[in-house]
């Protein structure tokens, strides 16, 4: 077994901040022991990782990508293969994505599909969570089988009727089998109903600029599909997670409910903390690039779901990454912004992004770390293997360089998609050498890991209740 040290780094996890040394053996951290101790002076290693004015950092935590996803008439650009190399060069070591159920078919036909697409090809280790497109007695049932194999959440829809969207029934009735086998229900909290009618209003009055997606997509409606999704999950005795929230609307009625103390959670992405309703606007269709659903919102939202990443109101922070490259497949919305694929890239800049909140003193450096990699662990029931360093936790670590200065674009990103979210905006922060179960995967700008070095994960119940 390969002896690995990484020396005179500040390891960070969410519960603490210390000089020390990290002794791996093989696929997993095995001690840790302070910087210039006599125990760690004693350590002999194949191998010596100097991480002397670095952070050691656990591997990112990316609980809500979408490689390859079927959509709109076209499918995400990056594929398992290229999606999770770009991860790992963001510093992100685990992904979990969202295999899909079909309107008339079965979950298991699902997951078998989604496992095809991933299994041999990944960089890093990843799990799946289950869309439930279809609710009815045969998914219900199935459902209790999942759990115990390891997919362990599942994504409803109140938005997109005819593709994903489930009524009030049906969600009533997963979320009751949740709370029976230890499933957590996942929400996308948006009317997709009224949504759709204003859509319908918008185009016939001749408003198909992408800035109309967001603008039907009207905040009201995330509040309110939110607080319904609540209540029903109240009523059904359930935990819940609302996904990407990104109206301070919606931050309230989670607030709320958990001052009245419900579990029920809530994750925002990089995109709703640092893009606007003015990115929707630029002009030349190049608001195409910020359409993704829930919409990006006006600029003063940001700082109430800063605030909650701080109060704990949000716990999480993922990417929905779900790319769709401008040439060709946005395109599909020119004349008509509900043909736009909805989506955004960003996997490779969720760490970075998260720690320029540290350099600005919006979070501190254990939060950025509980928000980006030890809460979605414990949230989807993959804690203490991911998400922190620890004896007998995977070796699953980033030697991050919290002063390197980059400049983010399309032309050095990873992710294959033809134009960056956040084209020119410069960091202060990267990760320099990724460590996955052992593996060094990426040092410096150099992709040292392997497709299929990345193994399926499952996952426990969530950990986090
Ligand atoms: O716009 C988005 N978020 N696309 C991915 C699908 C979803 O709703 O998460
Ligand atoms: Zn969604
Ligand atoms: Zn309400
Ligand atoms: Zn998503």
């Amino acid at each position: 077994m390969t002896r690995t040290v990484i020396r005179g780094g500040l390891v960070i996890t969410a519960a603490e901040e210390m000089p020390a040394d990290v002794l791996i053996e093989g696929e997993q951290v095995v001690a840790l022991a302070s910087t210039g101790s006599d125990v760690a002076d004693g350590w002999t290693a194949d191998r010596v990782i100097d991480a002397t004015g670095q952070y050691v950092i656990p591997g990112g935590v990316d609980a809500h990508t979408h490689m390859q996803l079927p959509f709109g008439g076209t499918e995400a650009s990056d594929t398992f293969e290229t999606g999770t190399r770009a991860a790992a060069f963001g510093g992100t070591t685990t992904i979990v994505d969202f295999a899909v159920q079909s309107v008339g078919s079965s979950l298991r036909a699902g997951l078998d599909a989604w496992h095809e697409k991933a299994a041999g090809v990944c960089a890093i280790d990843y799990a799946f969570h289950m869309i439930l497109g279809d609710v009815n007695e045969a998914s219900l049932k199935e459902m209790d089988l999942l759990v115990g194999e390891g997919v362990t959440s599942f994504k409803l829809f109140m938005a997109y009727p005819g593709v994903f969207y489930s009524d009030d029934g049906q969600i009533l009735r997963a979320m009751q089998r949740g709370a029976d086998n230890g499933g957590l229900i996942m929400m996308h909290a948006e009317n997709g109903i009224a949504i759709d009618v204003l859509v319908e209003q918008a185009l016939a009055a001749g408003k198909t600029d992408p800035r109309y997606h967001g603008e039907v997509r009207r905040e009201l409606l995330e509040a309110e599909a939110t607080h319904r999704a609540i209540k029903l999950a109240q009523v059904a005795g359930a935990p819940l997670y609302v996904v990407h929230v990104s109206a301070a609307s919606a931050v309230a009625e989670l607030a709320k409910a958990r001052d009245e103390g419900l579990p029920v959670f809530g994750e925002t992405c990089p995109q709703y903390l640092y893009l606007s309703t003015d990115n929707l606007a630029e002009p030349g269709f190049e608001g195409a690039k910020y359409v993704c659903s829930t919409p990006l919102r006006p600029r003063e939202h940001q700082a109430a779901l800063w605030r909650g990443l701080r109060t704990n109101d949000l716990q999480v922070v993922s990417t929905d990454h779900c790319p769709f490259c401008f040439v060709g497949q946005k395109d599909l919305g020119r004349g008509d912004f509900s043909k736009i694929p909805n989506g955004l890239p960003g996997v490779e800049n969720r760490m970075d992004l998260l720690h320029q909140a540290v350099v600005e003193g919006k979070l501190t450096r254990r939060r950025w770390i509980e928000i980006a990699c030890a809460t979605p662990a414990r949230m989807f029931g993959l804690y203490p293997r991911k998400g922190t360093i620890a004896p007998g936790a995977d070796a699953d670590l980033v030697v991050y360089d919290p002063n390197a200065v980059q400049t983010v674009s399309a032309a050095t990103h990873h992710m294959n998609v033809d134009y960056s979210a956040y084209e020119g905006r410069q960091l202060t922060g990267k990760a320099r050498t990724v460590l996955s179960r052992g593996t060094v995967v990426v040092d410096g700008d150099v992709y040292l890991g392997r497709a299929g070095h990345g193994r399926y994960q499952p996952r426990s119940t969530c950990q986090y209740l």
